[in-house]
């Protein structure tokens, strides 16, 4: 059951992804080749604290870290490393905050000094595909119109598009209903309200979508090794159209 949410609770909501927000905007100017994703951990950890919210990956279903860092062809759910960052690596830094009980959830991919021009690429549609998909969350539409779009827009780039790693709603609990894959057909799927909130975070491969999950239990890489990236917004559905709660 999709819990629509009123406009008291999506301001309650937009606090916390607005700590989330501030996590990234202190790490952009920060990543660059030799600083580790401990070091990232701790300053999301801190900041999260400091504004009063709580670190919810934290001991999530067994997780320890307070971020994912997913480096190259790390797709999610990465554990932060005492490995520096070297230049041309990309990674992707996934964090939710917990403030007053309500939940937000933002996801960035950061490059590391002069990246290929592939992960550039990548990172460009990657991001497009968030924004395209984005713009098609307005009531009325349907969850396919926003997938499809994003489908659309990755594999017309020659890029894949992860099936096995979902979207959620959010709010009280980080995995709400609706739970859905970044694919799927225009017209389709479950329509889209005002109160609606939930996170759009597509996951896109530089080549098969296909991925493995390492022995740890968590690190979701692809399957051929090649390269991945994501970007995560947590949004609101309002009468207007999309609202972009972890906005930067
Ligand atoms: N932030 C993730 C998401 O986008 C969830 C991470 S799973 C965790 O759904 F265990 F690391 F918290
Ligand atoms: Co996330």
């Amino acid at each position: 059951m999709v819990i629509l949410k009123s406009k008291h609770e999506i301001e309650a909501i937009r606090k916390a992804c607005q700590v989330v927000a501030e996590c990234h905007r202190t790490i952009a100017p920060l990543i660059r080749p030799g600083i580790t994703t401990n070091e990232v951990d701790r300053i999301f950890e801190e900041l999260i604290l400091k504004h009063g919210a709580k670190p919810y990956q934290k001991g999530y279903k067994g997780y320890q870290y307070a971020t994912c860092a997913s480096a190259n062809d790390v797709i999610a759910h990465g554990f932060p490393s005492d490995r520096p960052l070297q230049e041309g690596d990309i990674v992707t830094i996934d964090t939710v905050a917990e403030l007053g009980g309500w939940l937000g959830d933002s996801a960035w991919t950061y490059a590391v000094g002069k990246i290929s021009p592939t992960a550039e690429k990548l990172m460009r549609v990657t991001k497009e595909c968030l924004d395209l998909g984005i713009a098609q969350a307005k009531p009325g539409n349907r969850l396919g119109d926003v997938t499809s779009v994003i489908q659309g827009h990755a594999e017309s780039n020659g890029f894949g598009v992860v099936r096995d790693l979902l979207a959620h709603g959010i709010g009280r609990d980080l995995h709400e209903e609706p739970n859905y894959m970044h694919v799927g057909k225009p017209g389709r799927g479950p329509r889209i309200k005002e109160g609606m909130v939930f996170t759009i975070e597509p996951m896109i491969t530089e080549g098969t979508y296909q991925m493995t999950i390492d022995p740890d239990g968590w690190t979701a890489r692809t399957l051929d090794r090649k390269l991945a990236a994501q970007y995560e917004h947590t949004i609101a559905i309002t009468a207007d159209g999309p609202q972009i709660l972890t906005a930067q």
